[in-house]
């Protein structure tokens, strides 16, 4: 098993290569690769770093973030206890949604992070992030539901920003939060029990339920 410390310095290492890839798109904001802690069962993705993550160069520091430092305490953890992210590591202009090339561009060093951490469960926030390992989902249909993707579960959530925005949003949101410690709680005896999976089809991700 990779310590922390490793993990750590492979991290670091992979930010670095992601700086000095001239190829990247969105090369004029700054890079926010992510933070918190390198061996956590739990990664949250969003989708890019709005102006306060831009100017702090971390991720969820603004008025969404706070409100996911809530969510996080409200099911009895801490920030530092998980890791946090987004698919795309530098700020869209005027948080423009990101564009397909994008996305495509910075998706190899999400996956590549998520090698090194090797977590549980990610939270993908809002479709884009969710999009990505579920490419067929819906949020409004699928938020809260878990799903295997390779050998983690997927457990995607309304995007904080969104439950700014509304109060029902934020109830459901909240609901589907508190699945976060009991999924974690609970992976490896999912796993054990996991069916040896032929091929993983995208289009129709294997779905478990929390009972
Ligand atoms: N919204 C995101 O998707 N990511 C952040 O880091 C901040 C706001």
């Amino acid at each position: 098993m990779t310590s922390s410390k490793e993990k750590e310095r492979l991290l670091r290492e992979l930010a670095d290569e992601l700086v000095a890839n001239k190829k990247m798109p969105l090369a004029s904001s700054n890079l926010v690769f992510g933070e918190g802690n390198p061996s956590a069962s739990v990664i949250f993705v969003g989708e890019a770093p709005g102006f306060y993550e831009d100017r702090e160069g971390r991720p969820f520091v603004g008025r969404a973030g706070k409100l996911l430092d809530k969510l996080i305490d409200g099911v009895g953890w801490n920030r530092a206890d998980v890791y946090i992210t987004n698919i795309v590591k530098r700020r869209p202009p005027e948080n423009r949604d990101p564009f397909h090339e994008e996305l495509e561009a910075y998706a190899p060093y999400l996956s590549r992070q998520i090698e090194i951490i090797d977590p549980k469960i990610i939270a993908p926030l809002g479709r884009f992030a969710m999009n990505y390992f579920i490419p067929m989902a819906k949020i409004s249909r699928d938020q809260g539901k878990l799903f295997w993707w390779r050998n983690l579960l997927i457990i995607p959530l309304y995007h904080p920003a969104a439950a700014l925005r509304s109060t029902e949003v934020l109830k459901k949101l909240t609901v589907s939060f508190a699945k976060l410690p009991i999924a974690t709680e609970k992976f490896d005896s999912f796993l054990k029990e996991r069916l040896p999976n032929e091929e993983e089809d995208e289009n129709e991700p294997e779905q478990i339920s929390l009972l």
